[in-house]
């Protein structure tokens, strides 16, 4: 089984505090997260903006577009990120209206439904007869507590779809361990690598583990 992907998810309220969270953390994550939280606070230029800084890195705009596709999805992919992210309530016209834009620009995103609260395996299927096979399950920061069996029996079932699945929300070192039967793509961190004491050695100290267990 190939190791998840580590993603740093940078959900800063400005592009300079996104950029001191990236120095040395850059080199030893797999993505670059333009997280919501740093789109919303930066506008959608900032993607470009961490584009150019990192032309060979893979990237995502992570701003969960919930409507409007063609002019929200124009937007993001003017930074030309290699995934950009969708709500799961967004109407499937939505879904089908970003990636009309991704076609017409010509470039590889894939898009990325971001599963929370309310959506159904029926759902799933349909976003992939329209050709999105990954989804996030995302454990919403405003929960209180970590994440549950329910949870983690959920991801299961989404891999067995045949979906590409990431997770996110409140994943440190020690909660990695929950997730290392499952075929996960992507393993998303913010908060426990951005803040931690020595981010780098976070960082490299999760890869590692990633590594260890998906041997
Ligand atoms: C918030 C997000 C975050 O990027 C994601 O939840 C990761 O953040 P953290 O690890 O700090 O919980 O998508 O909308």
């Amino acid at each position: 089984m190939n190791r998840p992907l580590l993603q740093l998810a940078l959900d800063n309220t400005s592009l300079a505090s996104a950029l001191a969270s990236l120095e040395g953390v850059d080199e030893v994550v797999d993505i670059i997260e333009c997280g919501t939280i740093l789109i919303g606070a930066e506008g959608a230029k900032v993607i470009k903006t961490i584009r150019d800084i990192y032309p060979n890195k893979l990237l995502v705009a992570d701003f969960k577009i919930a409507d409007s596709g063609n002019v929200m999805g124009g937007l993001m992919l003017e930074g030309k990120p290699d995934f950009l992210t969708v709500i799961c309530a967004a109407h499937i016209n939505t879904m089908k209206a970003v990636k009309d834009e991704i076609e017409k620009r010509d470039l590889k995103t894939e898009v990325q439904i971001e599963l929370y609260g309310n959506w159904t395996f029926e759902e799933v299927r349909k976003w992939k007869e329209i050709g999105i096979n990954q989804v996030i399950l995302h454990h919403s920061r405003d929960i209180k507590g970590g994440w549950s069996k329910e949870e983690i029996d959920i991801a299961r079932k989404l891999c067995e779809e045949g979906m590409k699945v990431t997770v996110t929300g409140s994943i440190g070192y020690e909660d990695i361990d929950l997730f290392k039967d499952l075929p996960i793509y992507c393993i998303i961190c913010g908060r426990s690598i951005r803040d931690a004491k020595d981010p780098k050695d976070e960082a490299l100290k999760m890869k590692k583990k990633l590594e260890d267990l998906w041997l």
